[in-house]
C-alpha cells in the first residue's frame, strides 16, 4: 500500500498517471484530472478516448484467446467455463442485436438477468456500445424494479421468465414510452440472437468521462440512489487495486460472491478480472451454492484463489463447521461490506487457516476506500482519511467517534454524480472543510494511531441520555459468546433517556434455561466491554434476521 502523498492533498497526479498507462487508450489523455469549476465534481484523464470491453476482452484475444474468462457455477451447482474468445463472440453477437434494436450511445439499458455469464454478456455489449448499463439484483422486487425504470427511463429491458432457482421473478414494467422489454428466456429471442452469432461490432470510443453505468446503492437506510460512474477512470482504478491492493499474480482464480447488482460484483465479480485478462467465478444463487460446505467444495473444486465476500456469509458458513475441503489454492479472503467483528476474524485465520482482508468501501467509492488485517485500517494509496465531528468539523480526538471523511477526492473510479441530480450529489456528499473539498462518507468511525476504526453508518447509532454507541460495539462485543450466531443492536425509545439498546439475536438451539443464561451473558459482556449504558432494554430471539439482497441486515425492519 502507498502512503500518504506529498501534494498532502489524497491526490497523487504521477501515481495515476503511470496507472493509466495499463489501459489500452485509443486517443490519449492530456491531464490526469479535472475539476469541474469550483465544486467538488471531478472528471478523470478527461481528452482520453477508451472503452471498458475493448480493455476487458478485445485486447486479450492476441495472448490469452483460449484462457477462461468466467466459470459459471449454476443454479444446480454445475459449471460451465467461458473463455475469452467465446465471451467475445457471445458480446459481439448481443452488441449487434441491440443496435439493431437501435440501442445508442448513452442510452440506459436496464439489465434484470439472473448470475449467468448472459448478465455479463449483456453488461459488456452496452459498453461496447457506449450504452450505459443498469443492473439490477437478481432477487430484486417488483416496487424497486419500477422505482429504478422510472427513474433511469430504459430504452431496453433484458429479462429472464425462467426462474433458474429464483424464488419469486418481478413484474417487468411494459408501459414506458420507447422502451422494449425482452425476455431472454423466450424462443424468439435465441432466434434472433442465432442471426447475429458471427458478427463483429466495433467498440465506440467514448471519452474517459462518459458515464459507463448507473448502479443504485442497496438502501438500507433511505431510497436508493442512482450512483454514476465513468469509463476510464473506473478501469486504471480497478487496474490499480489489483496490482497494489489485492497483490493479483496472472494465474488468479477470483471468486466474488456478490450478485452482479451490487458494487462488488460490478467491480470484482466482472470488470478487475477481466479486465486484467484473470478467471472469475460467477456463482447463481441456489441452495446448493449457499455459503457454507458447498462453497468450500466448489473454492477445492474450482482451485479459487482469492475470494471476496461480505463477513455475514462467513458467519453463516460457520454453522455448519469447519471446512471439509481443502483450502490450499485460496490465498486470501476479502471481507467487506460491513463491520468486521473479531471472533469472524479469528475463525477465517484459525480454522480457515486463511488471511483474511478487511476492506471498506462504498457504491459511491467503487473499490476499496480503507483496507488492512483486523479493525484498524488505513487509508487505500494516496487518499487522505480523516476523523471529524460533524457538529463543528474539528479533528476528532483519538478514540471518539465521529465521521469519516476523505479530503479533496475519492480518486479514478468513484462516482461521477447522481443521476440526474448533481445538486444532491454535490449537498448530501461533499462538505468544505478548511477551505477543502471533503467526501462525507456518512459512517462513524474512531482514530487509532494512524488508523481508523469503522463503526457504522451515522445513522447505526444509540443515543442514551447523550452518550452516543455505535451499533458495531455492541454487536463485536457479542459475537463470540458461546451460543451466539448472529446478533443486530438496534435502538428502542426510552422515556428518560431518549434511547436504549434493544437486540436481536439468532442462536444455536437452546433450551428456555439456557437462553436465560446467555441473557445473563449479554449483559454481563456488554456493561463490561461497553459501560452500563450499553445495557439493553429488551433482548429477543430470532430465528433469522432480515437481510438486503448483499447480505447486510436490514436495520430498519427490526423495530423493538
Ligand atoms: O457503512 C459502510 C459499510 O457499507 C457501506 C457501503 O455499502 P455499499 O454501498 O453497499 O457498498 C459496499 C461495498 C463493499 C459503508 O458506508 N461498510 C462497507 N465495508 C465495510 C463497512 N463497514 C465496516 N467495515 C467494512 N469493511
Amino acid at each position: 500500500m502507498l502512503t500518504a502523498d506529498a501534494e498532502g492533498e489524497g491526490l497523487n497526479r504521477v501515481f495515476w498517471q503511470q496507472e493509466a498507462q495499463h489501459l489500452h487508450w485509443q486517443y490519449p489523455f492530456e491531464q490526469v484530472v479535472k475539476y469541474v469549476e469550483d465544486g467538488p465534481r471531478r472528471r478523470w484523464f478527461p481528452e482520453g478516448k477508451t472503452n471498458l470491453c475493448f480493455n476487458a476482452l478485445d485486447r486479450h484475444l492476441a495472448l490469452r484467446a483460449d484462457r477462461c474468462a468466467i466459470i459459471h457455477r449454476d443454479f444446480c451447482g454445475e459449471t460451465h467455463p467461458l473463455s475469452y474468445r467465446e465471451l467475445w463472440q457471445q458480446v459481439n453477437a448481443l452488441s449487434s442485436l441491440m443496435a439493431e434494436w437501435g440501442i445508442r450511445q448513452g442510452d440506459r439499458v436496464l439489465i434484470a438477468l439472473p448470475m449467468t455469464p448472459l448478465a455479463a454478456v449483456a453488461m459488456l455489449a452496452c459498453t461496447r456500445l457506449g450504452a450505459i448499463h443498469v443492473v439490477v439484483y437478481s432477487s430484486i422486487t417488483s416496487d424497486a424494479l419500477a422505482q429504478r425504470v422510472q427513474a433511469c427511463t430504459p430504452a431496453l429491458i433484458l429479462h429472464h421468465s425462467d426462474s433458474r432457482g429464483r424464488e419469486s421473478l418481478p413484474t417487468i414494467p411494459t408501459t414506458a414510452e420507447n422502451m422494449r422489454v425482452v425476455d431472454t428466456a423466450s424462443a424468439a429471442y435465441v432466434k434472433q440472437l442465432a442471426l447475429h452469432m458471427d458478427r463483429h461490432v466495433p467498440c465506440v470510443w467514448l471519452s474517459s468521462s462518459e458515464p459507463s453505468h448507473i448502479l443504485f446503492t442497496s438502501g438500507t437506510s433511505g431510497v436508493p440512489k442512482g450512483i454514476v460512474r465513468d469509463t476510464g477512470g473506473y478501469a486504471v482504478a480497478l487496474l490499480a487495486s489489483l496490482r497494489h491492493l489485492f497483490n493479483l499474480a496472472d494465474d488468479e482464480i477470483f471468486f466474488t460472491s456478490a450478485d452482479i447488482g451490487w458494487v462488488t460484483g460490478h467491480s470484482y465479480g466482472i470488470y478487475a478480472p477481466l479486465l486484467a485478462g484473470l478467471t472469475t467465478v460467477m456463482c447463481e444463487s441456489s441452495a446448493v451454492n449457499a455459503p457454507g460446505q458447498n462453497w468450500w467444495h466448489m473454492v477445492a473444486e474450482l482451485g479459487i484463489t482469492r475470494m471476496l465476500t461480505i463477513a455475514g456469509a462467513i458467519r453463516l458458513a460457520r454453522r455448519q463447521g469447519p471446512p471439509r475441503a481443502s483450502l490450499t489454492s485460496l490465498r486470501t479472503l476479502y471481507l467487506a461490506g460491513e463491520p468486521l467483528d473479531e471472533s469472524t476474524e479469528t475463525w477465517v485465520r484459525d480454522v480457515m487457516a486463511v488471511s483474511c482482508e478487511n476492506h471498506y468501501w462504498q457504491t459511491e467509492s467503487g473499490w476499496p476506500l480503507l483496507a488492512g488485517q483486523g479493525t484498524a485500517l488505513s487509508a487505500v494509496f494516496s487518499r487522505s482519511a480523516e476523523v471529524i465531528n460533524p457538529l463543528n468539523g474539528e479533528a476528532s480526538p483519538e478514540g471518539e467517534t465521529g465521521m469519516l471523511i476523505i479530503k479533496n477526492t475519492l480518486g479514478p473510479g468513484a462516482m461521477l454524480t447522481l443521476w440526474q441530480d448533481d445538486t444532491q450529489h454535490d449537498q448530501r456528499y461533499w462538505l468544505q472543510h478548511r477551505g477543502q473539498w471533503c467526501y462525507a462518507t456518512h459512517d462513524c468511525a474512531i482514530r487509532q494511531g494512524n488508523k481508523i476504526v469503522i463503526q457504522g453508518r451515522m445513522d447505526d447509532v444509540i443515543n442514551i441520555g447523550g452518550k452516543r454507541l455505535a451499533t458495531a460495539e455492541v454487536e463485536n462485543a457479542l459475537g463470540d459468546l458461546p451460543g451466539m450466531v448472529e446478533v443486530v443492536a438496534n435502538r428502542t425509545p426510552h422515556p428518560l433517556l431518549g434511547e436504549m439498546v434493544a437486540l436481536f439475536v439468532v442462536t444455536e438451539a437452546l433450551t428456555s434455561t439456557q437462553q436465560a443464561l446467555l441473557k445473563q451473558e449479554i449483559r454481563k459482556r456488554l456493561v463490561e466491554r461497553c459501560g452500563r449504558h450499553a445495557l439493553p432494554r429488551r433482548i429477543h430471539f430470532r430465528y433469522q434476521l432480515p437481510k438486503t439482497f448483499s447480505g447486510k441486515f436490514l436495520r430498519r425492519m427490526l423495530l423493538d
